[in-house]
């Protein structure tokens, strides 16, 4: 991994030098990336967190004096290492990429680095042998922990009673580090009652590998959810769904309806989500998704944004864990944000106060 120029410079500073008409600046200072370009590699857009996530660091990227460009990779790991190869060839000095595999841009990254192109990691770590500079996320352990206290709460897991209750488990993305994050959060807090028998998953469905879901898409935890029900709950019912993404949510909550769920006879069982995604709050609004869990897609690419203008003027960029995030070439310095749980009793105030959603955006 590679090093970052020390001194302090701020961004500012350098265009006022340049302003006062310095001609003296070699070509590989830190002044040498005002007005440099900057890729912004986004997965997909079928989640609408990467537009906003990607909106918002443009904004302010630019706001800075520098140029971006953006690309979607809809999900294909070989169209995202070409864009991100694109990128290289254009000259771009510094790298975003949230990837779609976190371990398909290895040769890109490779590129990069021989050309002195830095390179920050949105969300999702870039495993392997990635060269990657700095990433900026969430505590995905963490939100992994809140989902399932969700459905600790909801069903009331540590009351005094003998009642027992019937699960299922999606995890997301096998291609996303985060997915597995998200896995063991969840696994550290339903692992107790699992033993102990107060909740059972019925289709016996419970290893990671065994409920991913291909690039987290509603259609395929959709299909999964009917044929959990089909195959498991024809004489029971199920009572929590632990889903770790929003757009999932949606699918799950789909396939549970077709099945007959949603009525006082047969309640929609708890499910979970996570990115407080538009149509997943309207859903908590109107009691369907019991909840979300919110990940300040401002305040995400705040952090990056100000990584990368480090990164570019020289300055040291900000992180706040060093010993956490590895790939097989070393460890990855972090900024870790920290995820907030979202209910109906408080969106309102996290949602709509803070300005993150219009209040009649989430009533139409
Ligand atoms: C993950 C991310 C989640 C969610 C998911 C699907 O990597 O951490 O917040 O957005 O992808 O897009």
């Amino acid at each position: 991994m590679r090093k970052i120029l020390a001194g302090m410079v701020s961004a500012g500073l350098a265009l006022a030098l340049t302003a006062c008409g310095s001609d003296e600046i070699p070509a590989d200072s830190v002044y040498a990336n005002q007005g440099a370009t900057i890729g912004i590699s986004m997965p997909t857009t079928t989640s609408p967190r990467w537009v906003a996530d990607s909106d918002a660091m443009i904004e302010q990227f630019e706001a800075m004096g520098y140029n971006t460009e953006r690309e979607y990779a809809e999900n294909k790991p070989e169209d995202q290492a070409k864009q991100i190869q694109g990128m290289i060839d254009r000259g771009d000095k510094l790298l975003v990429i949230a990837a779609v595999d976190g371990s398909a841009l290895t040769e890109q990254l490779k590129a990069a680095e021989a050309k002195g192109i830095q390179v920050i990691a949105y969300d999702r770590l870039l495993t392997g042998e990635s060269e990657v500079d700095y990433q900026a996320t969430f505590d995905n352990v963490r939100v992994g922990q809140m989902q399932a206290q969700l459905l600790v709460d909801r069903l009331d897991l540590d009351a005094d009673d003998d009642k027992t209750y019937n699960i299922e488990w999606f995890a997301g993305s096998s291609t996303d580090n985060n997915a597995q994050d998200f896995y063991d959060g969840n696994k550290a807090i339903l692992q107790p009652y699992l033993r102990s028998g107060k909740i059972k998953i019925v289709s016996g469905e419970r290893r990671f590998n065994q409920m991913t879901t291909k690039d987290y898409l509603r259609e395929v935890a959709q299909e999964r959810m009917t044929r959990l029900l089909d195959e498991n709950y024809q004489n029971q019912q199920v009572d929590a769904v632990l889903s770790p993404y929003d757009g999932m949510s949606l699918g799950i909550i789909d396939a549970l309806k077709e099945a007959g769920y949603g009525t006082d006879d047969k309640p929609l069982p708890v499910v979970s989500g996570q990115d407080a995604e538009l149509d997943s709050v309207k859903s908590i609004i109107a009691g369907e998704q019991a909840g979300t869990i919110f990940k300040d897609t401002r305040e995400l690419a705040k952090v990056a944004v100000e990584q990368g203008n480090a990164m570019l003027t020289g300055t040291k960029p900000i992180v706040n864990e060093e010993e956490f995030f590895e790939n097989e070439l070393g460890k990855v310095p972090t900024y870790l944000l920290y995820p907030v749980a979202i209910e109906a009793s408080n969106y309102k105030t996290l949602l709509v106060d803070s300005g993150y959603y219009e209040a009649e955006a989430l009533m139409s």
